[in-house]
């Protein structure tokens, strides 16, 4: 299980844990709490959490109940959506510290540049966004973040903060998987040296039955699941898979085997439109 130690460097020159754990849909919970415990006992280091998930209390007593140590771990929450004021983000700030029973996070994202329901909306939150950014910026500036980042952010997005803003982001959490890889934002990102974080990158499921997907998962003897992570990893993102099984959590950080140039294209030629061909619900 290399990967959960591995790491890449933010433009900051923090270190993040190259696989990091998903938790959406793991909602506060008894089973949650043990399903976060167990993939602590995995390895998983990193973890991808969020005000908008509704799991962070459950995060918080599994990590103050297990014996790793705070400073081993590196934590992300997001200010929700449809958060674009200064003093409200400082707000769900101090609340995620308090759920998730720590005085600090290690990467505080915007979670999307408009509000989830508006989110195929064109209208711009230029503003909105410079407010909750320059919070975002004076939570790093005191300490109580260790990097900060957007996700969901287009390029049009992005110039805004970097035009605007007084620091530049060092994440941006993208939807990014096989066949579906935003060429443009990652460009335009990596050329900021801006990480991208691979979230749903398993394509929730969605891409295992896909046939290139099978053959060269069978010819290198690993699952769909392995070669969806490692995917992402020889792009250069950083993979956030999600799972609830220990088996499966095992699985997807079991990523130390490289992905031959041929295949690599292969992969890279799949076109999987999730607009067309919506991905499972879970
Ligand atoms: N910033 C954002 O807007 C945003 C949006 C979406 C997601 N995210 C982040 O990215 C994380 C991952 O994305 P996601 O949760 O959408 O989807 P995902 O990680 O692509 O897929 C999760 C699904 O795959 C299944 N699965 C996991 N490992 C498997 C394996 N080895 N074999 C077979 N099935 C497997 C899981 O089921 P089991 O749990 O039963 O194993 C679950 O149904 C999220 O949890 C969240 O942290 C961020």
């Amino acid at each position: 299980m290399r990967y959960l130690n591995e790491t890449f460097t933010l433009n900051n020159g923090v270190t993040i844990p190259a696989v990091g754990y998903g938790t959406w849909r793991i909602y506060n919970a008894d089973a949650s709490v043990a399903v976060f415990k167990d993939a602590l006992d995995v390895g998983y280091r990193h973890l991808d959490t969020a005000a908008f998930y509704e799991n962070e209390k459950s995060l918080g007593e599994a990590i103050e109940a297990h014996e790793v140590d705070r400073d081993a771990l590196f934590i992300t929450s997001k200010v929700p959506s449809n958060v674009k004021t200064y003093e409200e983000t400082i707000e769900v700030f101090n609340q995620t510290l308090a759920d998730l029973k720590t005085d600090y996070v290690d990467l505080y994202l915007i979670h999307g540049p408009a509000p989830r329901e508006e989110r195929h909306d064109t209208r711009p939150y230029d503003q909105g966004n410079l407010e909750v950014w320059r919070a975002l910026e004076d939570l790093y500036e005191q300490g109580k973040t260790r990097s900060i980042g957007v996700s969901n952010f287009a390029v049009r997005d992005l110039k805004n903060l970097l035009n605007h803003g007084r620091i530049k982001p060092m994440v941006n959490q993208i939807r990014y998987f096989i066949g579906f890889t935003q060429d443009e934002i990652v460009a335009f990102s990596k050329a900021n040296d801006i990480l991208i974080q691979a979230y749903s990158p398993l394509a929730r499921t969605g891409i295992f039955e896909h046939p290139t997907v099978k053959q060269i998962a069978n010819k290198l003897d690993v699952t769909p699941a392995q070669l969806a992570v490692r995917y992402c990893l020889e792009h250069g993102t950083l993979p956030l898979p999600k799972s609830q099984n220990k088996d499966r959590m095992k699985n997807n950080a079991d990523v130390d085997f490289s992905i031959d140039v041929v295949s690599l294209k292969a992969l890279d030629a799949i076109d999987f439109d999730p607009a067309k061909d919506p991905l499972p619900k879970k």
